[in-house]
C-alpha cells in the first residue's frame, strides 16, 4: 500500500494523497446517502451506508487512502453522554460533565463494546476496498473529546474546560485518563477489525498554553500511541495536534506521521520534525476555491518536500461548498507533480 509505505518513510512512486473530511457535504453523492439515513448520527450507526460514503471519494476523486466514515464524538456518546448534532450549531451534549458523579456514570469497557457499528463498518469497507488502498481509522484526542464533554458544545473561549483545568487539575486528569482508557480499547478494536493506519485528531490543541498542552493533551496522545505501537508495530500512527507550530521543538513520542495544519509553515515543520517523522498536510483548505491557488499551493509544498517523507493532505477538513471539480484537480495535480 503506497499510503502505508509513505507513513513509514519508504520511497513511493509519487506522494500519496487523501483529504480530511473527504467523505462529506461537498459531494452530492454523500448528501443523497445522508438523506436516506435521515441524519448524520444515523449514518454513522449504519455500517452499510457508512461504508458506502467512505468509498465514494475513492472512485470520484482517486485518493490513495480511505478514511473510516464516523465521528470523534461517537466515543463520548457511547460512554453515556447525550449527543445531538444541531444544524448550524454543530454538536451538543445536553448533560456536560460537571462533577465526579457525572464522570462516574460514564462507562469504559461497555463503551468500546457499544461501538460495534464502527467495527462492522470497518469490516465491510475492508471487504470492498481495493487491496492496495489503505483504510485509516481515527479517534479524537483525549483533550479534544474532554473539551466537548465538559463544555457541552463547541466553544470560542474554552472558558468552562479551562476553568476546570486550572482550578481542579486532578479532576481534569481523572476525566482524561478515563477517556484514554476507552480510546485504547476502541482503537485496538478498530485495528483488529481491519484499519491499516490510525490518526488521532487533537483539534483543540491550540486552546492550551505550552505547558498545559504537554501536560493535558500531548501526554495522553503519547500514552495512547505507545500503547498501540507496542501492540501493533506495523500499524502507522498519525498525530494531528492542530495549531501548535510554536511548540514543535518539544514534540516527541512513539508515532510515525505528524499532521501539519495549514497555519504551520511547511518549511518550519520540516526543519523541526522532518527527520524524525513523516509529515502529512498542509495545504490551506480554502485554496480549493480556485484552481490557480491550488496549483500555487501544491507547487510550494512539492518544492519543500520533494516527494520525500510526505503525505499530501489539506491542513484541515475540506469545506462543504468546495466545487468537486476543484477537489479532483487538487488530487490529480498533486499526484502528477510528485511522480518520480
Ligand atoms: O474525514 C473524513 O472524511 C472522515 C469522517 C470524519 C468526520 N468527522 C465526519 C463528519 C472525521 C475524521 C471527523 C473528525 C471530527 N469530528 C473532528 C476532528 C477533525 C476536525 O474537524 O477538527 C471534530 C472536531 C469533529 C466534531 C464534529 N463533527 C463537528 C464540530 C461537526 C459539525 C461541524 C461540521 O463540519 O458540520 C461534526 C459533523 C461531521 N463529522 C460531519 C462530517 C462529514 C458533517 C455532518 C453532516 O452534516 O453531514
Amino acid at each position: 500500500m503506497i499510503f502505508v509505505d509513505a507513513c513509514f518513510g519508504k520511497k513511493t512512486p509519487y506522494t500519496p494523497i487523501w483529504m480530511m473530511r473527504q467523505a462529506g457535504r461537498y459531494l452530492p453523492e454523500y448528501m443523497k446517502v445522508r438523506g436516506e439515513a435521515g441524519d448524520f448520527l444515523s449514518l454513522c450507526k449504519d455500517p452499510q451506508k457508512a461504508c458506502e460514503v467512505t468509498l465514494q471519494p475513492m472512485d470520484i476523486l482517486g485518493v490513495d487512502a480511505a478514511i473510516l466514515f464516523s465521528d470523534i464524538l461517537v466515543v463520548p456518546l457511547e460512554m453515556g453522554m447525550d449527543l445531538r448534532f444541531v444544524k448550524g450549531e454543530g454538536p451538543i451534549f445536553d448533560n456536560p460533565i460537571k462533577n465526579e458523579a457525572d464522570l462516574d456514570k460514564l462507562v469504559v469497557e461497555e463503551a468500546a463494546q457499544k461501538l460495534v457499528y464502527v467495527y462492522d463498518t470497518i469490516k465491510l469497507i475492508r471487504e470492498k476496498l481495493a487491496d492496495d488502498k489503505a483504510l485509516i481509522g481515527f479517534c479524537g484526542s483525549p483533550w479534544t473529546l474532554a473539551t466537548y464533554m465538559i463544555e457541552g458544545s463547541g466553544t470560542k473561549t474554552y472558558a468552562v474546560v479551562k476553568k476546570l483545568l486550572y482550578s481542579n487539575p486532578e479532576f481534569m486528569h481523572k476525566i482524561l485518563k478515563k477517556v484514554t482508557e476507552v480510546l485504547k480499547l476502541y482503537m485496538s478494536k478498530q485495528i483488529e477489525s481491519g484499519v491499516n493506519a490510525v490518526m488521532i485528531f487533537d483539534s483543540w490543541a491550540a486552546a492550551l498554553e505550552e505547558s498545559a498542552f504537554f501536560e493535558f493533551s500531548w501526554e495522553y496522545m503519547k500514552e495512547l500511541s505507545s500503547h498501540l505501537k507496542s501492540k501493533y508495530p506495523n500499524i502507522p500512527i498519525i498525530m494531528f495536534p492542530k495549531g501548535i507550530s510554536g511548540y514543535l521543538d518539544k514534540i516527541d513520542g512513539d508515532f510515525d506521521v505528524f499532521g501539519v495544519d495549514w497555519s504551520t509553515p511547511i518549511e518550519l515543520a520540516k526543519e523541526k520534525l522532518g527527520d524524525k517523522y513523516v509529515l502529512q498536510g498542509n495545504m490551506e483548505p480554502t485554496r480549493l476555491y480556485n484552481q490557480s491557488a491550488i496549483k500555487e499551493g501544491v507547487d510550494k509544498i512539492v518544492n519543500v518536500m520533494q516527494n520525500n517523507r510526505h503525505i499530501f493532505n489539506l491542513g484541515h477538513g475540506i469545506l462543504p461548498d468546495i466545487p468537486v471539480e476543484n477537489a479532483k484537480y487538487f488530487i490529480k495535480y498533486a499526484q502528477e507533480s510528485t511522480k518520480i
